[in-house]
Parts: C-alpha cells; sequence; structure tokens
C-alpha cells in the first residue's frame, strides 16, 4: 500500500468528546475541526484563519489548548477532546460563559468559543492570573470585535470560581 493510499482511506478514529465516546470514520489527516462539526455535529468550535493563529477553533485536548484546525484527527485517538459545548451543566452556563455575557465579552460571537476554551484552559492553570497572565493566555485568540478589554474583565471576573472546572 503506497503511503497516500494509508493516509487518504477511511478509518475509525475513537476517542472522548465532552465525555461520550465517538468513533467517527474518517480520514486520518482530517481536521480535528471539521470532524468535530460535520461528523459529530459540535458546530459551536469554529473556523477562522485555518493556519493556526487565530484561536478561533481552541479546543482542550487532554487538558491543553489546541488549534483544532491543526490538529489531524488521527492524533486525538483515545484522546478526551472537550469542545464549548462540554462547558454547561445541568442548563446552566459555565462561569466563564456566564462572565463574558455579563460583561459583554461577546459581540459577532465568532472567537468566543475559542476565547472561551483559552480562558477555561488559563484558569485551570492559574485560578487567580494576574492582567498579564490573562493577557499572555489569551495571546492565541483574536478578536476584532471588543477590543479585548471586556474579554479580560470578562475572565477576571470569572477567575475563582471557574478554575476548578476544567479538565487537568
Ligand atoms: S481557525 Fe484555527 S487558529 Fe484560526
Ligand atoms: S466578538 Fe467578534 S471577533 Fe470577537
Amino acid at each position: 500500500m503506497s503511503e497516500s493510499t494509508a493516509t487518504s482511506e477511511v478509518r475509525t478514529v475513537r476517542f472522548t468528546v465532552n465525555g461520550r465516546e465517538v468513533a467517527p470514520r474518517v480520514r486520518p489527516l482530517a481536521r480535528l475541526l471539521d470532524v468535530l462539526r460535520e461528523e459529530l455535529g459540535l458546530t459551536g468550535t469554529k473556523e477562522g484563519c485555518g493556519e493556526g493563529e487565530c484561536g478561533a477553533c481552541s479546543v482542550l485536548l487532554d487538558g491543553e489548548l489546541v488549534n483544532s484546525c491543526l490538529v489531524p484527527v488521527a492524533q486525538v485517538a483515545g484522546t478526551k477532546v472537550r469542545t464549548i459545548e462540554g462547558l454547561a451543566k445541568d442548563g446552566g452556563l459555565h462561569p466563564v460563559q456566564r462572565a463574558f455575557v455579563e460583561h459583554g465579552g461577546a459581540q459577532c460571537g465568532i472567537c468566543t468559543p475559542g476565547m472561551v476554551m483559552a480562558a477555561v484552559a488559563l484558569l485551570a492553570q492559574h485560578p487567580q492570573p494576574s492582567e498579564e497572565e490573562i493577557r499572555t493566555g489569551l495571546a492565541g485568540n483574536l478578536c476584532r470585535c471588543t477590543g479585548y478589554m471586556k474579554i479580560f474583565d470578562a475572565v477576571a471576573a470569572a477567575a475563582g470560581s471557574a478554575g476548578s472546572e476544567a479538565e487537568p
């Protein structure tokens, strides 16, 4: 079998998304972003640049923030993926989501799922982040609408109540 055939053949990739086991039949080099949106119906994760520059497609992979547009789905076999759909619990928003709503951290909303996931990852590592740590933690996520201050305010407001809710 040629290498190109091996990488383009459809196969089953098993992993966990938001606590649910999934086993989509996909090409190994398909982008995790596309598999989430098109195979699994999780359209909360957005595509911006498609090149790893904007963070709109951010998800947690075993607790680490990744750009899902850069991750071939074969790499997530056996891992735990968490998307924006996995944050709300018992019908209630995650504290970071609530803070974005209350502080006007979302306008057009394209960057918002990625921003929220980046904030969840940041607060898991730094439950009480300094302003500098918030800016650094969100540096990989671009927003065209808010001017960032409302987003930084939202993350600061969520600090303390949200950190323990991120997966390790
Ligand atoms: S769409 Fe993935 S980083 Fe921009
Ligand atoms: S709210 Fe529009 S890009 Fe951030």
